[in-house]
């Protein structure tokens, strides 16, 4: 079941979500807009299910969302932005997504490198982009969120690791609320972003996630990274001194040693 809202509903943001596929069952939501982004479909749009049967996560995994419980959408963007610089739209749909939050659930979220949000230490949402480069320069990036909101049982597998807004809070959130303070959000920071340079996200990100100095692992398909780090590189990559020398991540999965202080944000 498709349907495509027009116009959009109040308090919604101008062009994130002026026009919204909604649909009840789909693969995911980030194939269906990639397919949608390659038909020339206008920046902003977002395709949203209740329920994916093949969510994808990063690195290769699955993304797994009770049906109705959570927002699992996507959004195309045509950023003006030479390729280097794409590791920086993560940060910045990171921030986009903790400021919103922060200010429907009144608690501190944390960002992990390069794309998770934490509530307590413990992950609530994942990003996963995919894009086309033509020509050395971004066509179009698909930004595809997932957020777990009301969801309050998760797979052993996941169980000490994952949380929801729900189960941080401990009330239902509405789920509308969220979404269209998302958009607004995210297109907030776009625009601001879009004007100053992509670059300018690094300090907000870095306000949001206390990961400078720390030691860390970085698991890199069968390799892992032990370091310590140095910052985030004016591209978007983890600077980790490791060995005596420094060296930029641009992928992998983060794990913070030591982690308590980690879990507060000032
Ligand atoms: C991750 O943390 O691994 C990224 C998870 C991204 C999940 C979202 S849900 C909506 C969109 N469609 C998908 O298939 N994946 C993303």
């Amino acid at each position: 079941m498709s349907t495509t809202r027009e116009p959009r509903r109040e308090g919604s943001s101008p062009r994130f979500g002026s026009k919204v596929y909604t649909f009840q069952t789909i693969d995911s939501t980030n194939n269906c807009a990639r397919v949608l982004a390659g038909c020339w479909a206008e920046e902003g749009t977002v395709v949203i299910a209740e329920e994916q049967t093949a969510g994808k996560g990063r690195l290769g995994r699955t993304w797994l969302a009770t049906p109705g419980e959570n927002l699992t959408f996507s959004i195309i963007l045509r950023p003006d932005l030479p390729s280097e610089e794409m590791n920086l739209l993560p940060l910045f749909v990171a921030v986009g997504i903790a400021a919103a939050v922060e200010s429907v659930i009144s608690m501190k979220v944390q960002c992990k490198w390069p794309n998770d949000l934490l509530l307590n230490g413990k992950k609530f949402a994942g990003v996963l982009m995919e894009g086309a480069v033509s020509n050395n320069a971004v066509d179009f990036v698909v930004v595809g969120i997932g957020i777990n909101v009301n969801q309050t049982l998760f797979p052993p597998e996941l169980a000490g690791r994952a949380t929801s807004l729900r189960l941080a809070t401990g009330a239902p959130i509405d789920r509308d609320t969220l979404f269209r303070a998302i958009l607004l959000s995210l297109e907030t920071e776009y625009d601001a972003l879009s004007a100053s340079g992509f670059h300018q996200v690094l300090p907000r990100w870095l306000s949001y996630a206390p990961i400078v100095g720390r030691q860390v692992t970085i698991a890199q398909g069968g390799s892992v990274l032990h370091g310590t780090v140095k910052g985030i590189s004016k591209h978007g990559g983890l600077i980790l001194e490791t060995g005596g020398e420094q060296r930029v991540v641009f992928a992998g999965d983060v794990t913070i040693l030591n982690m308590e202080p980690y879990a507060a944000r000032n």
